[in-house]
């Protein structure tokens, strides 16, 4: 559980994140060979990608969790995710958005208006997509319809892993920018991870964690302002 603010104070937790894997090595006559080659010990160890590592998400923060393949992104989110819910808050996963086999009009949003909204919104912009049915959308397209369902979604938390990881990057930083622009109007808080690190102007994150190897991290919040600059316009 997150150790949390008193009632009246903007609502902050503090989230400790330890995330340690045992690895073994299974002793093939190759694996003995490339020990031998690269001088390799094969004891049993710990790997380390969270080492009680301390997160503060205040409520409607937008996070953005950059770092290479393999440097705990994902783990990251995932804990995030699993604490955040067992303190009874309400979550919104892109990975688990479930997408009917119906044109994309006809599942989203209460009206036409309003799924024209939120499509836009989500970067669909194309007459054609909206009468389209999800299996017939590319990977990039069919993401940017579960970004429309989490904004849609009444979640106070939205989740996107791998966040606009397949889209040309002109895309991507748009999508970015009025993803963060509504969240920011609800007062959803926001945990995008991705390796690209381009999007840190249209994010406009609160915290940007730079994950590295093993269990190094880099954690920046930013200025007080990013919030009233935006929720001012
Ligand atoms: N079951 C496991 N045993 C050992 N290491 C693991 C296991 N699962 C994940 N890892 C390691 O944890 C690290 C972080 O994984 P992940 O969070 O998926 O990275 P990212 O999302 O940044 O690519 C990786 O280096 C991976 O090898
Ligand atoms: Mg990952």
């Amino acid at each position: 559980m997150a150790e949390s603010h008193e009632a009246g104070e903007p609502f902050v937790s503090v989230y400790h994140i330890d995330k340690r894997f045992h690895t073994e090595v299974e002793r093939t006559d190759r694996v003995l060979e490339i020990a031998e080659a690269f001088g390799l010990g094969l004891d049993d160890k710990e790997f380390v990608v969270f080492d009680n590592q301390p997160i503060e998400i205040e409520q409607g923060d937008v996070v953005y969790v950059t770092g290479e393949s393999g440097s705990g992104k994902s783990t990251v989110l995932r804990e995030l995710v699993g604490k955040m819910e067992a303190d009874g808050l309400k979550v919104a996963d892109i990975d688990k958005v479930e997408l009917l086999d119906k044109p994309l009009i006809d599942q989203i949003g209460a009206d036409t208006g309003e799924a024209l909204n939120l499509l836009s919104i989500a970067g669909l912009n194309d007459a054609y997509l909206f009468i389209r049915k999800p299996k017939e959308l590319s990977d990039g397209q069919r993401y940017r319809f579960r970004l429309a369902k989490i904004i849609e979604s009444a979640a106070k938390v939205w989740v996107a892993d791998e966040f606009l990881a397949v889209l040309d990057r002109t895309t991507a930083k748009v999508i970015a920018f009025n993803l963060q622009k509504v969240a920011r109007r609800v007062g959803a808080t926001v945990l995008v991870a991705t390796t690209h690190t381009d999007m840190v102007a249209d994010l406009a994150p609160n915290l940007y964690i730079e994950k590295r190897y093993r269990e190094k991290i880099h954690i920046v919040r930013s200025q007080e302002g990013y919030k009233t600059l935006e929720t001012t316009q």
